[in-house]
């Protein structure tokens, strides 16, 4: 099993970080950190990753404009090949730039039930409001502080006469198992066979008059009483290959997608010129993209009132 590379960015104690390294020894694990990276040298966490022989890196952002630094930090993450970032206690807002460099392969930590109490203070809002929960979350990362969808989340019970330290403590023990768990489910999802077929499913279903059946044994896309635009395969005549299979114009189109990215592309077997295979599993899927193809499908086939209609036409 190839691990996912994962970079890890702190700012203190680091033992989220340390969650997750620890996690990461397990045999099974699908990732494995390569560089735990902080904008303070002083983070203790960085003695922890340097003991356990992982990689790091670390320089004050302090007097640093934040896009300079960011690039710098990005710098690093490229250099050692880092598919995938987790915030463990960064405290540090990220430039857009960066954020928009990592969008969908970043996650982050936080001691809340998200969307409640962003930001700091979070124990001590729970206990205030009277909360019969604090918790905590992973999500992944989009602008804004503290945003952006949650991938899961642990509550915990707020008990009478709980202080902001005692209720910490709590949610500590919950990040450490809900973060390793997520990160590993997060990693190995571009990859799941459920995780694709749902995606598909939801940009095809969208389309209007969508209906999804099942046709040689494959889950199949169509108008509803009208033709098929798309195919999801998983391992098809044990090809090993799950893919979304869309139409195009024909054999010049084809053979050009092919000789693009052979990697990506194939000739999908008994389906003839007039369709094209797109691999879903090798891990980068550009879900745009996906959507695009699929609306070209769509169209391909879509009776020419029901296309006016719904005025999608001028898209091509
Ligand atoms: C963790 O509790 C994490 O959820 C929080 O910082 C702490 C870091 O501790 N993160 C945030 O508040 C992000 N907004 P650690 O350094 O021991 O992992």
């Amino acid at each position: 099993m190839t691990k996912a590379k994962v970079a890890v960015l702190i700012s203190g104690a680091g033992t989220n970080m340390a969650a997750l390294l620890y996690a990461a020894k397990a045999t099974d694990c699908p990732y494995e950190l390569v560089l735990v990276a902080s904008n303070d040298p002083e983070a203790a966490g960085l003695k922890i990753a340097e003991a356990e022989g992982i990689a790091t890196w670390s320089l004050s952002h302090k007097g640093m404009n934040r896009d300079a630094f960011d690039a710098l930090v990005d710098e690093q993450l490229r250099g050692v090949g880092a598919e995938f970032v987790a915030l463990a206690g960064y405290m540090r807002i990220l430039s857009d730039d960066f954020v928009a460099r990592w969008a969908g392969k970043m996650v982050n930590i936080h001691p809340s039930l998200l969307p409640l109490y962003k930001g700091l203070n979070t124990h001590a809002q729970a206990i205030e409001a009277g909360d019969k929960f604090g918790g905590c979350s992973v999500h992944i990362v989009t602008p804004g502080v503290d945003d952006g969808p949650v991938l899961a989340q642990t509550p915990v019970a707020i008990v009478p006469g709980d202080t902001v330290e005692t209720l910490a403590r709590r949610v500590q023990f919950a990040e450490h198992q809900l973060y390793p768990a997520t990160l590993a489910a997060f990693v190995s999802r571009e990859r799941s066979p459920d995780y694709l077929r749902g995606r598909v499913r939801d940009l095809a279903m969208a389309l209007p008059e969508a209906d999804e059946v099942v046709s040689h044994g494959m889950p199949c896309f169509g108008i509803v009483k009208g033709k098929k635009f798309a195919y999801f395969t998983e391992d098809h005549h044990g090809d090993g290959k799950i893919a979304l299979l869309v139409k195009i114009s024909g054999a010049e189109e084809q053979a050009m997608l092919i000789e693009l990215d052979e990697d990506r592309y194939y000739r999908p077997a008994y389906f003839g010129d007039g369709w094209i295979g797109i691999r879903l599993d090798l891990g980068d899927t550009d879900w745009d993209a996906i959507g695009k193809w699929l609306r070209k499908s769509w169209l391909a086939v879509a009776p020419k009132k029901l296309a006016g209609l719904m005025g999608v036409a001028d898209e091509f």
